[in-house]
């Protein structure tokens, strides 16, 4: 099919904040700006935003107006719910979607199964933002939908585009570092997150559930082995402090099963939510592999790149996750690197499959699909049954 018989669909997008368009923070979040570059692609038709409340319609439309303004582009663009604040605007939207369409949701936690059933009971494709789901009988659940309905499902784990992630895959298909031992795993954000930014759902999750997660996926993606039994242990101490429930840091470790030779390896995770909100990056983590032939050390905080101001301070930018980018006129800015590529690779796939160009049974490979989130969902199930019943293994399966 040439590109002057390409269909563009309508994308729905379900939620309104930091991650869709930069709620609370100066910028515009991750997904609202990839739309605008799938729309740029001639990819999407219309992008409808549905978010819960009018408030939070209304800071999207604000942000997708200086969008526009930045970077040139004027998809267009309409905002739920309409006339008063519903939970299901989503579903209102729907109904006024006459093409085919896709849906991206990014809503608390907790809300994703129910939202996500909702979306592939009316046979709309559909990428969620991590975590899929928590247990795994949602998770069961939701690949037997979409397998019913015959629609795509994946993950928004973007971490599998970090080009530095994909150099790992590749040592570890050609078996460089040997043998596996050990992954080390540092990854924690600043104290704002739990405080103010999900301050209305923290108490929902956990930062091993909200964070720790990235890297369960990637090491599974990484070495295609099979968590076998998870431990983990809490601290509370900040939060617990301010009236706020939660884990202030828990480590977590993990073996796994390779599935060619049944041989075993360790994963520990330390993960928090209370670092310094003058640290010099949102996130700070660093990934270790260590093998019987050979280390691999990623420092995906600091890649190389501080910026210092008056009014700041010390900033380290990762300019390879989510960044503007002069367009090549020099007029105006796009929207580029490994989380938008993460998005668009979903908006290009279901336009493909929409178009006949592509099978859902292809949407494989590198892809986060439902099925890959399965023993993600093992290890936050088992990982909440250590922390309740004192720390000890939990086994799986
Ligand atoms: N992959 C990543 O790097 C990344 C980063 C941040 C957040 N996330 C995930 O994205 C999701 C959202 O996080 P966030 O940072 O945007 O949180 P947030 O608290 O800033 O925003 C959540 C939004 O969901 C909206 N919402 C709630 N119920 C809704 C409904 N029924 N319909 C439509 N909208 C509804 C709220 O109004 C709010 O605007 C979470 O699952 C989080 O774990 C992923």
């Amino acid at each position: 099919m040439g590109p002057e018989t390409f269909l563009p669909f309508d994308l729905l997008i379900v939620g309104a904040g930091m991650y869709v368009c930069g709620k609370g923070t100066q910028g515009y979040g991750t997904i609202l700006p990839t739309a605008f570059e799938a729309w740029r692609k001639g990819w999407i038709k219309t992008i409808h935003l549905a978010a819960a409340t009018q408030k939070s319609a209304a800071l999207a439309r604000k942000k997708s107006e200086a969008l526009m303004k930045m970077t040139g582009m004027t998809p267009d663009i309409r905002f739920y719910p309409e006339n008063e604040d519903d939970p299901a605007a989503y579903l209102a939207a729907l109904k006024r979607i006459s093409r085919p369409c896709g849906a991206i949701v990014s809503v608390p936690d907790n809300l994703h199964f129910n939202i996500t059933k909702d979306l592939i009971e009316r046979k709309v494709h559909v990428q969620v933002v991590k975590p899929l789901v928590s247990t795994i009988d949602e998770n069961r659940e939701l690949i037997a939908l979409k397998n019913k309905h015959e629609v795509y499902g994946c993950v928004e784990y973007h971490k599998r585009f970090d080009e530095s992630n994909l150099k790992l895959l590749d040592l570890i298909r050609k078996e460089t570092l040997g043998e596996l031992l050990h992954f080390r795993i540092n990854y924690s954000q600043r104290k704002i997150i739990p405080t103010t930014t999900f301050r209305s759902w923290v108490d929902t999750t956990n930062i091993f559930q909200y964070l720790g997660v990235h890297y369960v996926d990637l090491i599974a993606f990484l070495t295609h082995a099979a968590p076998l039994r998870v431990m983990s242990v809490g601290m509370k101490k900040y939060l617990s402090g301010r009236g706020i429930d939660t884990f202030d840091t828990i480590q977590t470790l993990i073996e796994w099963q390779l599935p060619e030779d049944k041989k075993t390896f360790l994963s520990s995770h330390f993960t928090g939510w209370i670092d310094p909100d003058t640290s010099t990056a949102m996130s700070d983590q660093r990934l270790e592999v260590i093998g019987t032939k050979g280390r691999y050390h990623s420092d995906q905080k600091d890649r190389g790149v501080t910026l210092t101001t008056d009014s700041l301070g010390c900033e380290q930018i990762n300019p390879y996750f989510c960044q503007f980018y002069n367009d090549i006129d020099g007029k105006h800015l796009k929207i580029d690197g490994y989380g938008p590529e993460s998005i668009l690779q979903f908006i290009k796939d279901s336009a493909d499959i929409i178009n006949g160009i592509k099978r859902v049974s292809d949407m494989a490979g590198l892809r986060a699909t439902f099925e890959s989130s399965l023993c993600i969902s093992e290890v936050l199930e088992a990982s909440e049954k250590s922390l309740a019943e004192n720390n000890g293994w939990v086994q799986i399966g």
